[in-house]
């Protein structure tokens, strides 16, 4: 029931805080310790390598737990598309493990990837927010994203309770990081609902920025490359405007051409490590006319900047928020253009066919 929105989609997005703290109830005892069977614990330690397979804003979120797990766990991990995957298998490593990451677990191509693994006699574990689903019943563990029902076409909160839950396994697997989780979890929870009190804040920048716009670019180094892709493919999917997210280093090895007078390029600048080169990267398409915006953290943001400040996070996990303003944007361009947000054109919730 959408009770008082008039999409599904803005309800999801002001569902994400409640998602995670669902999140930190589930997977977190009372001393802090992490209710996630040792069984699957020691199955991915086992393993030499991690395959995430996973589609569209599930691959997205895929690409960031990666980050994790690997800086985490130190254990090496692969993302791949699923629709790839399951034609075109990569040669894998000795004794992988496999992660599928699907909102409605019902993804062709990843059950398709999932019967190939089986049949080689592998590991699986299936992320999704629909219990006893297909990639839920046929993986080797499951474990719930907590989510609640989501419903609009483009999806949101099931990319924050995927990051989240891949965090939190990540967390559970290594011994050596010198963090508090769940208290991180839970300042991001706030920090959320913090961003999605501002809306005005994006239907502004919306209307402004992206509405009357052709095309727009979202650039970001590290993780924040990752989000870009993931900000492009929600403008895209209910906006129509034509997006692409982008390595900022690699803007001007061509991409650059495209950048005209008024082309919004929207920076993800929350890296500490690269934020001097992703600002290198910014003036370089400001020198072509571009009109920029920046969505920065409060220790990286310059005076000057036109843009959105975030609360300071985690590197790792700065994902979890610099998500939240580009699922605004995406949003408020869509209603601004007069579309029906909740259902685009030409798209299915659940993509059932290969
Ligand atoms: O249900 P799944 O997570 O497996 O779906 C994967 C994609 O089809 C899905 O994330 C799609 O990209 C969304 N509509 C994007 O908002």
């Amino acid at each position: 029931d959408k009770g008082t929105y008039e999409y599904y989609m803005l309800k999801e997005i002001d569902e994400q805080p409640v998602a995670i703290r669902r999140m930190l109830d589930k997977y977190f005892g009372d001393t802090g310790e992490i209710l996630i069977g040792d069984q699957i614990l020691n199955d991915i330690k086992a393993a030499d390598r991690i395959y995430i397979v996973a589609a569209g804003t599930s691959y997205h979120s895929g690409l960031i737990g990666a980050r994790i797990f690997e800086s985490w766990s130190g254990i090496p991990t692969e993302v791949h598309v699923s629709s790839e995957f399951a034609y075109e298998q990569p040669l894998l490593s000795e004794n992988p493990f496999f992660i599928f990451l699907s909102q409605s677990g019902e993804t062709a191509d990843s059950r398709e990837v999932l019967q190939n693994v089986n049949r080689a006699g592998f590991k699986s574990l299936t992320m999704t927010n629909v219990e006893k689903s297909t990639l839920w019943r046929e993986a080797t563990y499951a474990l719930p994203l907590m989510a609640g029902p989501e419903i609009a076409v483009a999806s949101t909160k099931a990319y924050i309770a995927q990051v989240t839950l891949q965090a939190i396994l990540a967390y559970a697997l290594s011994d050596r990081i010198d963090l508090d989780l769940e208290q991180e979890l839970s300042k991001i929870a706030v920090d959320i609902q913090a961003i999605v009190d501002d809306k005005a804040v994006f239907e502004k920048v919306a209307n402004e920025l992206l509405v009357p716009a052709h095309s727009a670019f979202y650039i970001g180094r590290g993780a924040d490359a990752d989000v870009s892709l993931e900000a492009a493919l929600k403008l895209k999917e209910i906006s129509y405007v034509q997006a692409e997210g982008f390595p900022a280093g690699e803007l001007k090895h061509g991409t650059l051409a495209l950048i005209e007078d008024g082309t919004p390029v929207i920076a993800l600048l929350t890296q500490p490590k690269t934020a001097g080169l992703v600002r290198g990267n910014i003036a370089e398409t400001q020198a072509r006319g571009a009109n920029a915006y920046t969505i920065t953290t409060k220790a990286l943001a310059e005076p000057g900047d036109t843009g959105y400040v975030l609360p300071d996070v985690d590197p790792l996990l700065a994902p979890l928020l610099s998500v939240v303003p580009t699922q605004l944007l995406a949003y408020y361009t869509s209603l601004g253009r007069g579309l029906d947000v909740d259902h685009p054109r030409n798209l299915a919730k659940s993509v059932t066919v290969q």
